[in-house]
């Protein structure tokens, strides 16, 4: 072989793989570029939204960014934005919230969502409800055609009194779709998962369709011990999906 063919010019480049991890950051950044000085904003749970939070603490410590205030979804986002000095309130003292980032489990072309996987749900549905854009981050493996579709678990909120009654009830209420409903729990353990606002979660699993996501929404929440469902119809606003091939943003 001559030398040139020996030379690193030759090499063809590899590929860089991006983790699931880079590609959730990624997306992350991007939804903070909508973010203003003065805004009000919702601070999203779990491993995706935990990027857009660093993201603003950090913009809000270089002077990028200035009176914002965050209202968090979770215990656990609340701690983190206190550990960045992010100025925080609720929906009490802000009804109105400019922009909420957060993260989904799973995401149909309609920006339908199913989200609590993480288990914050209920506060994210209260503040994600109230934002006038709500951006959704996810890489590309939370693409789903269809809602609950994906064989892992739609999660509902509900009370710990009679939980097997509701659970029971639940999973009757979508037999036709080969429902399983389970209670979370920690771990391999017994013992129940319990919610920020001390609620337990029964997940649902499907075998099939559940059909129209409107009509399964409001059969859930008619059944007395629920408290809300993970399924987030009609909120998002925008999407950033970040995948191999870079990023896209959808809106709605
Ligand atoms: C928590 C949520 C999360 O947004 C959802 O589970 C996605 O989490 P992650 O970004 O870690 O994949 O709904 O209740």
């Amino acid at each position: 072989p001559s030398s040139s063919a020996l030379s690193p010019r030759s090499t063809p480049p590899s590929p860089v793989i991006l983790t699931q991890d880079e590609l959730k950051k990624i997306a992350a950044y991007k939804a903070v570029d909508y973010v203003e000085s003065g805004m009000v904003l919702g601070l999203g749970t779990g491993s995706t939204a935990k990027h857009a939070v660093n993201r603003i603490g950090e913009l809000l410590h270089q002077g990028k960014l200035k009176n914002i205030v965050g209202i968090p979804t979770s215990k656990m986002t609340h701690e983190q934005a206190v550990s960045l000095g992010i100025p925080l309130s609720d929906l009490d003292s802000h009804p109105v919230v400019d922009l909420g980032i957060d993260g989904a489990d799973e995401v149909d072309p309609y920006l339908n969502l199913v989200k609590g996987r993480g288990g914050s749900l209920l506060r994210e549905k209260m503040v994600e409800g109230a934002c006038k854009k709500f951006i959704v981050i996810v890489d590309e493996s939370k693409l789903v055609k269809h809602l609950g579709g994906s064989g892992l678990a739609m999660p509902v909120e509900i009370v710990p009194f009679c939980w097997k009654f509701t659970a029971e009830r639940l999973q009757k209420l979508f037999d036709n779709s080969g429902c399983v409903a389970k209670l979370r729990t920690f771990g391999e353990t017994d013992k129940p998962f319990v919610t920020d606002n001390g609620n337990y979660i029964v997940d649902l699993y499907f075998k099939r369709d559940i059909g129209d996501l409107k009509a399964a929404s409001d059969a859930i929440l008619q059944l007395a011990g629920v408290v809300e469902h993970g399924m987030f119809l009609d909120m998002a606003t925008t999407l950033i999906v970040a995948g191999e091939l870079g990023v896209t943003v959808k809106q709605k």
